[in-house]
C-alpha cells in the first residue's frame, strides 16, 4: 500500500481521529465537543462545540512567535510600479487596527461586510478583519458590474462596504467609486458606511456621512482583539455562479475551513513555514481566498500578493521575473495563465533572464488542464506540475497529486487522485455506479470533509436542492468525468449552464437572462465555444422579435455593452450572432450541448427529441459565418 493509499483510507474508514488529529495543530480558544457531528442536517457538521478565530491562527500566533519578522505578505504591483513586505508583526498591528475601524462603524460578529477591492494589501487586511471579529466578509471579484455588486448586497445583506478608489487593468483604470455608488444606489437593501482606500491613480468623490477614508480610519482607531466564534460560524460567503442570474452565496465555515487549509499547505503543496507561496489568482476568487490569504498564513509561509497579469506587465517574463525575485517556492495559477504565456514565448525565452532554481512545483486549477500545456510548463520549468480539481464550493482540492505526502505517477489530462476525506463516485442518471472508465456524474459521498459549504447564505432549500437531492446521500458537484482502473479522474464537462472563461466561472443561464431584457430579443441561447487561450468563451445565438428591421450589429453591439454592463467585462462577452430559430427538442429544449459540438467541430448525432432537423443546417451556417468550424 502507497502512503498515499493509508493516509486516504485512514481519512475515509476514520474520519475523526483524521481530522481531529488535523485540528491540534491550530489554536482553539475552546475544545471541540465533537469532531464530525454525522447527524446534523442537512450536512454533517466539523468540529461541533469547538472556538476558534481564523485571525488569530493566521496572523496573532505567527506575530507572537519567532517568525513575527518575517515577510507575511510580499506585495507586488507591476501595474503601479510598486512593492512592498509586510511582516507579521505588522500585518498584526494593520488588521487589528482595521478590525478597530468596522468595530467604531459598529460591525460585530455575525454581521457582514462586503469587500470590493483590487488586489492591493488592503482587501487582505479588510478580510483578515473580518475574521478577527467574527464578521462574515464576501468579497466581490472587481470585474463584476455595479448590477452584480447590488445583487450581492441585497443577498448578504452587509452594514460596511469596504473599497478602494480604483482598479489598475493593463491599459485602463477601473474606478471602483462609481460602480459601488450605483450598486448602492441599486441595491433594495440600504448600505449605510463605505469605507474606501484611496489611491494615487484616482481620487474618490466622497459622500458626506456615507463614505470614509481607509487611511484617517486607519490612523485613528484602536487596535480590536480577536473575537472567539463557534467553529461552525461563518468565516465567510463567496458567491459564485449557478444556473441563474442570482448567484450562490457559498458559506465557509471558521474551523473545519481553518483545519484543512493548513492540512493542505503541507500535504498537498508540500510548503512549510518560511516558504515564500504565491497564489497568482485575485482575492475575488476561491483560490485567492484559499491560496493567496487564509492557507498560507495559517502555515506561517509568505504569499505574495500579485497585481499584474502574467503577459502584458510588461511582457510574459513577468511570473519569471516575480518567482526570482521573491524566492517564491510554489506557484499556483489556472491553466489559461499559462496559455497566454506559452502563445507570446513559445520558446521560454523570457525564462533564461531569471534564477528560478527556488521553484520547487507549479499548481494549476479553475479549469482542465489541456495536457500541451501541462507538458510545456514541465518542459520549460523542469518541475512537477500539478494538475488540482476544486471548486468554490469545497473551498480545496477534491483531487490532486499530494506532493508532501508522496508524487503519483502523472496522467497528462486527469488531476490524479481523491484527496482525503472525499469519496468519489461516478453515477450514472439513475444513480447506479458506473465501472471504471464509464462517463457519469461525478458525486461526494457525504460527510464532505472539512471546509467544505454547510449551506447556501439564506436559502438552505437550494442548497438541498442544488446539491443534495439529485442522489440522497451524496454531493452532487456538477461536473461529469470518469474514473480509471488506477482511480485516477477524469474530469470532463459541466452537467449545467456553467462555462469556464479563462479559470472565470460564469453563468450562461445568467447571460441569456441579461440578453433575454433587451426589447429586440425573442429568444437566445448562450453557449460556452471551445477558445485556445481562455478555454472556452461565450457565444450568444439570437433570435429578434417579429418586426425588428435595426442593423443586427447596432443590436449586436448593444447587446455586447449590455452584458458588460450588467454582469462585468469578467464575463468576455464578445460575439453573438443572428438566426432565424433555436434548435429545440420537442418538449421546448434548447438543444445547447449540439450547438457547442457543431462549433467546436466535434462529431456529433442528430439528436433523437429534435422537433425539426433542418434548423441545425441553418445553425451551421450561422456559425461559419461567426468564423467557426460549423
Ligand atoms: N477588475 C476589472 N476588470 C477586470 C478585472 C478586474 N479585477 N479582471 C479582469 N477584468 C477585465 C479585463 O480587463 C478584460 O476586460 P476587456 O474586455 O476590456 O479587455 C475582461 O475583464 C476579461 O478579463 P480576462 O478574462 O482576465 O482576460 P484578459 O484578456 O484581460 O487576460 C489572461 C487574459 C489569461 C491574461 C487572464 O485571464 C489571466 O491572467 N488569467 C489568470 C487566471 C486567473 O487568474 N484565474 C482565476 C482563477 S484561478
Ligand atoms: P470554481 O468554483 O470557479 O473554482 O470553478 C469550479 C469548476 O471549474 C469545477 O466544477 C470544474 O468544472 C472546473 N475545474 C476546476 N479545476 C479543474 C480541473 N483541474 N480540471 C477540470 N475542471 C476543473
Amino acid at each position: 500500500m502507497s502512503k498515499y493509499d493509508e493516509i486516504y483510507r485512514q481519512s475515509i474508514d476514520d474520519p475523526e481521529t483524521f481530522w481531529g488529529n488535523a485540528a491540534e495543530d491550530l489554536h482553539w480558544h475552546k475544545k471541540w465537543d465533537r469532531v464530525l457531528d454525522p447527524d446534523a442536517k442537512p450536512v454533517p457538521r466539523w468540529f461541533v462545540g469547538g472556538e476558534i478565530n481564523t485571525c488569530y491562527n493566521a496572523v496573532d500566533r505567527h506575530a507572537d512567535s519567532p517568525i513575527g519578522d518575517q515577510a507575511a505578505i510580499i506585495y507586488d504591483s507591476p501595474v503601479t510600479d510598486s512593492k512592498q513586505v509586510i511582516s507579521y508583526k505588522e500585518l498584526q498591528q494593520r488588521v487589528a487596527r482595521f478590525a478597530g475601524v468596522l468595530k467604531n462603524h459598529g460591525a460585530k460578529k455575525g454581521d457582514r461586510v462586503i469587500i470590493y477591492m483590487p488586489m492591493i494589501p488592503e482587501a487582505a487586511i479588510a478580510m483578515l478583519a473580518c475574521a478577527r471579529l467574527g464578521v462574515i466578509h464576501s468579497v466581490v471579484f472587481g470585474g463584476f458590474a455595479a448590477n452584480e455588486l447590488a445583487t450581492r448586497i441585497d443577498d448578504a445583506k452587509p452594514d460596511i462596504i469596504v473599497s478602494a478608489s480604483c482598479g489598475i487593468e493593463p491599459g485602463r483604470i477601473v474606478e471602483y467609486k462609481p460602480l459601488l455608488d450605483e450598486a448602492i444606489e441599486r441595491a433594495r437593501h440600504k448600505v449605510g458606511c463605505s469605507i474606501l482606500k484611496a489611491r494615487k491613480q484616482t481620487p474618490a468623490n466622497m459622500i458626506e456621512g456615507r463614505d470614509f477614508d481607509w487611511d484617517q480610519e486607519e490612523q485613528n482607531s484602536e487596535p480590536a482583539d480577536c473575537v472567539p466564534v463557534a467553529a461552525t460560524d461563518p468565516l465567510y460567503i463567496l458567491y459564485t455562479s449557478g444556473t441563474t442570474g442570482q448567484p450562490k452565496g457559498i458559506i465557509r465555515d471558521n474551523g473545519g475551513h481553518a483545519v484543512a487549509m493548513l492540512w493542505s499547505m503541507k500535504n498537498i503543496y508540500d510548503t512549510n513555514a518560511g516558504d515564500v507561496y504565491w497564489a497568482a489568482s485575485d482575492v475575488g476568487w476561491v483560490v485567492g481566498h484559499s491560496y493567496i490569504v487564509y492557507a498560507p498564513l495559517l502555515k506561517g509561509c509568505t504569499t505574495v500578493l500579485y497585481e499584474g497579469k502574467p503577459v502584458g506587465t510588461p511582457d510574459p517574463g513577468a511570473f519569471w521575473r516575480v518567482i526570482s525575485e521573491h524566492k517564491v517556492k510554489t506557484l499556483f495559477t489556472a491553466p489559461t495563465a499559462f496559455r497566454a504565456i506559452k502563445k507570446e514565448d513559445p520558446n521560454g525565452d523570457y525564462i533564461h533572464p531569471y534564477n528560478l532554481d527556488c521553484l520547487q512545483a507549479l499548481f494549476l486549477a479553475g479549469e482542465r488542464c489541456d495536457p500541451d500545456t501541462l507538458f510545456w510548463a514541465r518542459d520549460k520549468l523542469d518541475i512537477p506540475v500539478v494538475d488540482h480539481w476544486w471548486q468554490t464550493e469545497t473551498g480545496w482540492a477534491i483531487a490532486a497529486n499530494p506532493l508532501g505526502i508522496e508524487p503519483l505517477p502523472v496522467k497528462a489530462g486527469s488531476p490524479t487522485v481523491a484527496m482525503p476525506g472525499y469519496e468519489v463516485r461516478i453515477l450514472s442518471d439513475e444513480g447506479e455506479e458506473m465501472p471504471a472508465g464509464a462517463m457519469g456524474n461525478i458525486v461526494i459521498k457525504l460527510p464532505m470533509p472539512p471546509a467544505c459549504l454547510p449551506g447556501l447564505w439564506g436559502n438552505e432549500q437550494r442548497f438541498i436542492d442544488t446539491y443534495l437531492s439529485r442522489y440522497p446521500g451524496y454531493y452532487l458537484t456538477g461536473d461529469a468525468g470518469y474514473q480509471d482502473d488506477d482511480d485516477y479522474l477524469w474530469i470532463m464537462s459541466r452537467t449545467d449552464d456553467v462555462i469556464n472563461v479563462a479559470g472565470h466561472r460564469l453563468s450562461t443561464g445568467q447571460m441569456e437572462e441579461v440578453l433575454s431584457g433587451h426589447p429586440d430579443i425573442a429568444e437566445c441561447a448562450v453557449i460556452g465555444v471551445a477558445d485556445e487561450l481562455k478555454g472556452q468563451l461565450p457565444l450568444g445565438l439570437l433570435v429578434l422579435k417579429a418586426g425588428v428591421d435595426r442593423a443586427q450589429q447596432e443590436i449586436v453591439h448593444e447587446l455586447v455593452q449590455r452584458v458588460r454592463e450588467q454582469i462585468g467585462p469578467v464575463a468576455a462577452f464578445k460575439q453573438a450572432g443572428i438566426i432565424a430559430r433555436l434548435p429545440k427538442t420537442r418538449s421546448g429544449k434548447i438543444l445547447r450541448g449540439t450547438m457547442v459540438k457543431i462549433a467546436n467541430g466535434e462529431d456529433w448525432n442528430m439528436p433523437a427529441t429534435i422537433d425539426d432537423p433542418a434548423i441545425l443546417d441553418e445553425i451551421n451556417e450561422a456559425l461559419k459565418s461567426l468564423g467557426y468550424a460549423g
